[in-house]
């Protein structure tokens, strides 16, 4: 989009002069050598700078200019003058004038002027769109989304080629949300978030054949919590404007995450009551549910002795339900016991095969196409296996779910020698969460499904972060899920203690 400059002169040659020129540098330009006409173009179109005659007849250019200003209060405004009123001009800039310009007009001093006087409009006009942003965003609470709008904010506002904003998490940088063109090099980003976070101010690195590179620290109540980094195209490098947005931006970050932070804390207090809530009501339930299974057992054997065949199915059926609830109060407790791992050498693969084979058995699966993407290169690991399994099961039975017997499920899984760890994709074409939904699928109990416990997902990620992994979901209605673990693997050969139990 083109500048738009306002330039009043009551010299006709001025005019004409100034307009081709300013043309010529690319501005869009309304030149008049009337003060009433230039007042009516300031009432219909927002100007990005105005050029004003300081002697004119029969309104001066001061006059015109606080005309001006009271009904655009920022819009800048360089005054021209011939040599001699150098003093008129300083007191022009005293009341409200950004700067003064001699004539004869240097081409130089020109663009010099003009290019100051814009820059200081787009950091005024930035600002102001970015605070009305920020305080909207930072309140809506969902991190990952305002963490995007702040790097596709600095993305916009400093013209810069990428933005990655970074947080640490377990003393590693992760990178949360990014905008712009994919980074060509991720070490030389982290690099600067890190050093920025150490120093705890913006740090700039200049560019030599790449762009220049500035970090800014996202600093959240102890300390910093990540940073916010900037890398702009090869030759050019950030001015002051761009740094002082960046801090603002960054600031903006801190805040989601900080927000983010104080909300998740108040939830795992509160997921934590209502564990240790369930897990009590679970072991009331226990017992009394091993004495109804065993009278149900009676009874089957009773019928069947009395050859009673619909007595018998009834007693079934009292059986399977049973069952199921004794399978249901088994996770409740299962969850509420202490954490505790015991690893074995595992092949993760033909773990994933057994999930597929089991959730098969249980949910309809003909017109399902199931696809397995394995890294060959994914080595054995010390892992939970027996944990691990029902975590995967949960995701590939929610895939399943969600797919209602017809659509693709993929697993995949990616190696990574550098970090050695594994990602394990499950992905479904089902109808997609909501935002809503998403936002609470790992919550304990939360379920949208009539006969759902909402246990899978809890179990899922309980059983991820204990092999210090993490699982992330990301979702869109009407496309369908993704589940991605990320799981580091412990090498069979560095770990001489022997397996314990399982
Ligand atoms: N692949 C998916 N596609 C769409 N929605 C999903 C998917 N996975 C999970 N969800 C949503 O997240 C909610 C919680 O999932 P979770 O596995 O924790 O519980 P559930 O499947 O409802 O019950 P269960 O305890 O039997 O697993 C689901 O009810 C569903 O709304
Ligand atoms: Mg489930």
């Amino acid at each position: 989009m083109k500048r738009k400059v306002l330039v009043v002169d009551d010299d006709l040659a001025i005019v004409e002069v100034l307009e081709m020129r300013l043309v010529a540098m690319g501005y869009e330009v309304t030149a008049t050598s009337d003060a009433e006409k230039a007042l009516g173009s300031v009432d219909d179109t927002r100007f990005d700078l105005a050029l004003v005659d300081l002697r004119m007849a029969p309104t001066d250019g001061i006059a015109l200019m606080e005309a001006v200003h009271a009904r655009q209060p920022r819009l800048p405004v360089l005054i021209m003058t011939a040599h001699g009123t150098i003093e008129t001009a300083v007191d022009a800039v005293q009341r409200g004038a950004f700067d003064y310009l001699t004539k004869p007009f240097l081409r130089d001093e020109l663009r010099a002027k003009i290019g100051r006087a814009l820059a200081s409009r787009r950091w005024a006009r930035d600002r102001e769109r970015l605070l009305a942003v920020g305080q909207t965003l930072a309140s809506s609470g969902i991190m990952a989304r305002v963490l995007d709008a702040v790097a596709q904010g600095a993305v916009e506002t400093t013209e810069a080629e990428r933005c990655v904003v970074f947080q640490q998490e377990h003393g590693r940088l992760v990178p949360m949300a990014s905008s712009g063109s994919p980074p060509p090099s991720w070490p030389a980003l982290e690099a600067a978030a890190s050093e920025a976070m150490d120093k705890g101010v913006p740090v700039t690195f200049p560019g030599s054949a790449a762009g220049a590179i500035v970090a800014a620290p996202l600093v959240v109540q102890r300390g910093p919590a990540g940073a916010l980094v900037i890398e702009t195209a090869a030759g050019i490098e950030p001015t002051e404007d761009d740094l002082e947005l960046l801090a603002l931006f960054s600031s903006q970050a801190a805040i989601a995450i900080r927000n983010t932070h104080d909300l998740e804390s108040l939830k795992s207090g509160a997921v934590a009551a209502l564990g240790r809530m369930a897990t009590q009501v679970a072991h009331e339930v226990k017992n009394p549910l091993a004495g109804l299974r065993l009278y149900v057992r009676h009874l089957e054997q009773h019928f069947s002795k009395v050859d009673d065949a619909a007595g018998r199915e009834l007693a079934g059926k009292i059986a399977v339900t049973v069952d199921h609830l004794t399978s249901v109060v088994a996770e409740i407790t299962a969850f509420g016991r202490p954490p505790e791992l015991h690893r074995v050498p595992t092949s993760l693969h033909p773990l994933l095969d057994e999930c597929l084979e089991l959730a098969r058995a249980r949910r309809p699966t003909e017109g399902v196409n199931i696809v397995t993407a394995y890294d060959s290169k994914c080595p054995e690991a010390r892992l939970d296996a027996r944990e691990l399994k029902k975590a995967f099961l949960n995701l590939i039975l929610n895939a399943l779910e969600a797919l209602e017997g017809a659509g693709k499920l993929t697993v995949a899984t990616a190696y990574s020698a550098a970090t050695g760890s594994v990602t394990v994709t499950i992905e479904d074409t089902g109808p997609g969460m909501t935002e809503e939904t998403l936002s609470r699928a790992f919550d304990l109990f939360f379920t949208t499904k009539p006969d759902g416990t909402g246990l899978g997902m809890s179990i899922a990620r309980s059983v991820i972060n204990l092999h210090a992994g993490e699982l992330t979901v990301s979702s869109r209605v009407g496309e369908g899920t993704r589940v991605q673990a990320r799981l580091p693997l412990e090498p069979i050969s560095d770990t001489p203690r022997p397996s314990s139990g399982a």
